[in-house]
């Protein structure tokens, strides 16, 4: 990295609680945290309310190249509204493939965000933060878990908001996600090959945190 901003990525499929993660991170260092999906969400809920084709690449890439999207005070902002608790719905979750499959959607998406960690220590996360947006960030972590502990993590978190799914049901959904997010063309799922990998199953929140802290604490003190 050319200038003196610290960038930490934590990459990893979805559902081994990175979001968390990155953000106590990012509090305990006092950094900026950046939740990439949420960049991807909102823009797929901006096509979906503005009923464009999904099937449609141009004018999808066309909507994408025109919206302003801001990441404020950990709110998504979409051409100024607050869009962070409309972004989470099963039907943004599955029509997300239709703009992250898309080359030129996450070129902008991804300009964006290395303007964001321009001028801020950041903790950012995501599928390809260390692999293509930020290839020269300082400390890269790929957090993961089995596909059954995700599930199961999942699992509690819909119980504990009052929604009752089977493990089998929840995991379906999660095998399909993860083979859309691994076999994309451009910007993929997978370890940066200078990642940390650290593999969640069997620990509490708060020791994956400690293992996180642990390896930042090495890259930072390496610079
Ligand atoms: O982390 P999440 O579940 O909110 O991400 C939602 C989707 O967004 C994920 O399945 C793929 C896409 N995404 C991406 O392609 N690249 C990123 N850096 C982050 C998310």
């Amino acid at each position: 990295v050319e200038n003196c901003v610290l960038i930490i990525t934590i990459d990893g499929p979805a559902g081994a609680g990175k979001s968390s993660i990155a953000h106590q991170v990012a509090d305990r260092l006092g950094f900026d945290f950046l939740d990439t999906g949420a960049m991807y969400r909102a823009v797929t809920y901006g096509a979906l309310s503005s009923d464009i084709q999904m099937d449609d690449a141009d004018s999808l890439s066309r909507f994408a190249a025109q919206i302003q999207l801001r990441w404020c005070d950990q709110k998504i902002l979409l051409n100024g509204i607050d869009v962070s608790d409309k972004i989470r719905t099963p039907d943004v979750t599955k029509a997300i493939r239709f703009l992250a499959d898309i080359p030129a959607v996450r070129d902008q998406l991804s300009q964006h965000m290395r303007r964001i960690a321009d001028d801020h220590d950041i903790v950012t996360e995501g599928r390809d933060q260390g692999t293509e947006v930020f290839p020269n960030a300082q400390c890269k972590v790929f957090l993961t878990a089995t596909p059954e502990e995700r599930a199961r993590r999942r699992q509690q978190q819909l119980a504990d908001a009052g929604q009752t799914l089977s493990v089998e049901e929840i995991l379906l959904a999660q095998n399909q996600r993860d083979l859309e997010d691994r076999m994309r063309a451009v910007g993929r799922l997978r370890a940066a090959s200078d990642a940390v990998v650290i593999q969640s199953d069997g620990l509490t929140p708060d020791e994956v945190l400690e293992k996180v802290l642990a390896t930042v604490e090495v890259c930072i003190e390496r610079q």
